[in-house]
């Protein structure tokens, strides 16, 4: 067959599910020389296409093509917060038929559909027209492999966990490879919901859709996560696990400008020129990522914390980050004046290069799975603050699986947060820090010819390739 093999690619629409999902096509458009059409939400689409380079794209990735879908909220609507999971509703009501609709109007038949997790109506849609679908978890393998267990969490008693109450700390005994690691309060936030709440019905029903994709794809590596992975391989036949993914783009294009291609917020440069003023591993990266919110009482709790911990700080602080924020003035002088010694403060910052930078000595994060992974490869020991969704499953490996941080879980008062960030810039936590450079060192292992990753890049490739011929 001539034609290239066609793939379409479809995130849920937030930022850190559409970043390895775009690394991922543009792995695919590189390695294969496929078509790949890349389906975003209106709302995203118009947001990603501003920031993106578009002649140097298209001229890297010529076969990449972008196009769009309802999301089927207003253009107000906040989609940051807890408003985040009305988009779980409303994608599969809106955007299902709409994205049926852009499938049949293509004018090559994709060869295979990659879709989200949290998009799982693509597999109705992709089952109904015949086409095989591949299912795309931006979570780590733990957490997944969580996720699939959600039913038997509800039929053992073990969730709904009730916050406040003194059991958070009992162990779950129900998830094979788990049971002494995983207590009530490290399990996604959705747990605290009620067993009948549409939210969590919601997660369950899309972890069933999922099983009738013909393989996994997942944004970790072999090594860190060995034994979920196994137990996956008992619901998928194959997995690929390619991650870190952001990490074997730029091996493979090095400085290309597609680097930082994949943000939907503008970011801010400046702030290397201020860590490269800085001494060697002297500055704490303090960023919550592109979803959660802070009240202002949190924020506060934190900018204490930093500020009599002693320690330069660099922060990312959306404009949306502050749910109640009312202006500066409330802000007390004395942080206003430390910060301006001390630290540094962006709205969005070049994340990947920050954590690469030789001033960074630790990175306190909300346990997203981008920012642990981009932890993880650039040695970077964390301090973690999960608030929603698998967040606190990441937060848990860190601390207690692959000893690579240390958790701050449920609370954030400024005594504690001094605390932790003093033991990881200054008292260096000896086992925390042999263990950051050793998982770096797999990271860096795996995607590299003859790495894991690298390898199951090229068996996704060659598979897609099969499919098409
Ligand atoms: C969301 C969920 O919160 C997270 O738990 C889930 O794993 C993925 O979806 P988000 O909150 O955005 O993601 O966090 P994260 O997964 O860490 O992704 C954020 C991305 O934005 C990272 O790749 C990071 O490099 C980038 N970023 C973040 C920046 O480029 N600049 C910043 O200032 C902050």
């Amino acid at each position: 067959m001539d034609i290239a093999p066609h793939v379409v690619l479809l995130p849920f629409p937030a930022q850190g599910h559409i970043k390895p999902m775009l690394i991922l096509a543009q792995l695919l458009c590189h390695g294969g020389s496929f078509n790949i059409t890349f389906v975003n939400t209106e709302y995203n689409h118009h947001r990603l296409l501003k920031l993106i380079d578009q002649p140097a794209f298209s001229r890297l990735f010529p076969t990449l093509q972008f196009m769009s879908i309802p999301d089927g909220l207003s253009p107000e609507h906040p989609r940051a917060g807890p408003s985040v999971v009305d988009l779980f509703f409303s994608t599969s009501s809106v955007s299902k038929p709409e994205f049926r609709n852009l499938i049949v109007s293509l004018s090559q038949e994709p060869t295979c559909i990659i879709a989200d997790g949290i998009m799982s109506f693509a597999v109705d849609v992709a089952d109904e027209l015949g086409i095989p679908v591949i299912t795309f978890r931006t979570y780590s393998a733990t957490c997944t492999w969580i996720y699939f267990h959600l039913q038997k969490l509800i039929q053992n008693g073990e969730i709904p966990v009730l916050q406040g109450n003194e059991d958070m700390d009992t162990q779950i005994s129900c998830i094979p490879g788990l049971e002494n690691v995983l207590r009530r309060r490290d399990l996604p936030s959705i747990c605290k919901l009620e067993a009948d709440s549409p939210i969590l019905q919601f997660y369950i029903t899309q972890a069933s859709k999922m099983t009738r994709a013909s393989a996994l794809i997942l944004n970790t590596f072999q090594e860190l996560e060995t034994p979920m992975i196994t137990h996956l391989q008992s619901i998928f036949p194959t997995v690929y696990t390619s991650g870190p993914l952001h990490s074997l783009l730029n091996s493979i294009i090095v400085d290309s400008p597609s680097k930082n291609s994949s943000s939907l917020i503008e970011m801010d440069e400046s702030c290397i020129k201020w860590l490269d003023a800085q001494h060697p591993k002297s500055v704490l990266y303090v960023s919550f990522g592109s979803v959660i919110v802070l009240s202002h009482d949190q924020f506060l709790e934190f900018w204490y914390g930093l500020v009599n911990s002693g320690k330069p700080f660099l922060w990312a602080i959306r404009p949306d980050l502050i749910v109640d924020y009312n202006g500066p003035n409330n802000i007390p002088e004395e942080l206003k004046w430390a910060s301006k010694e001390m630290g540094c403060i962006v709205s969005w910052a070049p994340q990947e290069d920050v954590l690469a930078h030789q001033s960074i000595g630790g990175f306190l994060t909300h346990s997203g799975w981008n920012s642990t992974l981009e932890s993880i490869y650039s040695g970077v020991p964390m301090i973690c603050w999960p608030m929603i969704a698998d967040q606190q499953v990441n937060s848990r490996c860190v601390s207690e699986m692959w000893k690579v941080g240390l958790d701050l879980k449920d609370t954030c008062d400024r005594s504690t947060v001094e605390k932790l960030v003093r033991d990881v810039m200054e008292n260096k936590v000896e086992e925390v820090m042999a263990s950051t450079v050793k998982n770096a060192r797999l990271a860096h292992d795996s995607i590299h010819e003859g790495g894991s990753s690298h390898g199951n890049i090229k068996k996704l490739v060659q598979d897609i390739i099969s499919i098409h011929s």
